[in-house]
């Protein structure tokens, strides 16, 4: 048997030598190393031998199985190679081939729904005023009346970067930031950014959002401008029809405070009936904002007399109205970058 496998490693490498082509190559594998191969069947012959010649056969077999194996391998990379460096020299470079053509992005929603949202308030006199993404503790929670103990931290738990420092929970925070800079002129500002929440995702809540923060002060302001504004901004984002609902709320840095609703693109506005949907939890209503007249404290903390200035603030979301702008039913498409998504807006 020894003489055979001999005979078959000489011929094996010969005839390996003289193959010219990659497609010849998966005849002679399954030839020497295929399951139905010349080796396999010596393999199989293993049990007419000898106890004792055995081991030495097998293992003659399976170093020629090795060495074809490697072999295999070189020939066919260098195979490759050369049909390679072939079609490089022989192939003429087609120039009058069309190019690929590039496809033009666009704003994401997100973007095109801020600048909507910009150019609304742009117009009723609002500047914009940036304020930092990544908060001290003193300016997120504190200086906005919410003490370290206060239970309302609890609605704005967040990612703590040490115990000091966080990820904004809320564009208040520029609202602190803003009065002090304004100081003693009356202020008409928005803060648009980024928020962030320890907050279970559902088709209205994403742990990553954005928020429009609304900030008048002034003598005399009242909390009438306030919804003057709001009802004015409804309309001028989603047209006359859709509806504005105010509900009374609490926030530690507003008193009085509100909420902002508006009614869900799901409502059949002909005649104002509504199933509702999943993302008005079937109320026909969506919040969109919270709001109020900023407390005393706030007040005082910005630099401002309570007694002289008076202010209201807003802080509404931005997903939220282009859900209901867009009548997009989740708000988890926003950031789930599915470009069949994206591209439609
Ligand atoms: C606040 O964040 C207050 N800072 C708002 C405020 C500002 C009140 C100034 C008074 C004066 P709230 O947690 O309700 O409140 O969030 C405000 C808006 O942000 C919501 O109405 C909603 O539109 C949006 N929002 C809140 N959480 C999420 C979330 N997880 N995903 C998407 N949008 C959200």
């Amino acid at each position: 048997m020894l003489k055979q496998i001999n005979l078959l490693r000489e011929k094996g490498h010969c005839e390996l030598k003289a193959i010219t082509s990659t497609d010849q190559l998966p005849d002679w594998y399954h030839q020497y190393l295929g399951r139905k191969g010349e080796l396999t069947s010596f393999l199989k012959q293993l049990g007419t031998i000898t106890s004792e010649d055995r081991p030495a056969v097998g293992k003659i077999i399976n170093d020629v199985k090795q060495e074809f194996q490697q072999s295999f391998d070189l020939r066919q990379e260098s195979l490759r190679e050369s049909k390679l460096h072939q079609e490089l020299i022989s192939d003429d470079l087609d120039v009058t081939l069309p190019g690929r053509p590039c496809t033009n992005g666009h704003l994401h929603l997100t973007t095109q729904t801020l600048r909507r949202i910009y150019q609304i308030f742009q117009a009723m006199g609002f500047q914009i005023y940036e304020s930092p993404e990544v908060e001290s503790d003193e300016f997120n929670f504190q200086l906005l009346n919410i003490p370290e103990y206060h239970p309302a931290r609890d609605m704005w738990d967040t990612f703590w970067v040490d115990s000091e420092v966080v990820l904004r929970t809320h564009t208040s925070p520029g609202q602190i930031r803003a009065m002090r800079e304004y100081f003693p002129e009356p202020i008409r500002v928005i803060l648009p950014g980024k928020c962030y929440r320890y907050e279970q995702i559902t088709p209205r809540s994403e742990h990553q959002f954005y928020q429009v923060e609304g900030l008048a002060i002034g003598k005399n302001i009242k909390l009438t401008d306030l919804i003057g504004v709001m009802s004015e901004f409804a309309h001028k984002m989603y047209g006359a029809d859709r509806k504005v609902r105010i509900r009374g709320s609490y926030f530690p840095f507003t008193e009085p405070s509100i909420e902002i609703d508006m009614s869900c693109s799901c409502i059949d506005k002909a005649d104002n009936v509504s199933n509702g949907c999943r993302l008005c939890k079937y109320t026909g209503w969506l919040e969109v904002a919270g709001a109020g007249m900023v407390h005393p404290t706030v007040l005082l903390n910005g630099g401002y007399d309570p007694e002289e200035w008076s202010g209201f603030a807003f802080g509404m979301g931005v997903e939220r109205p282009a859900l209901l702008k867009h009548n997009i039913n989740d708000i988890r498409y926003f950031y789930g970058n599915d470009l069949r998504f994206l591209q439609q807006f």
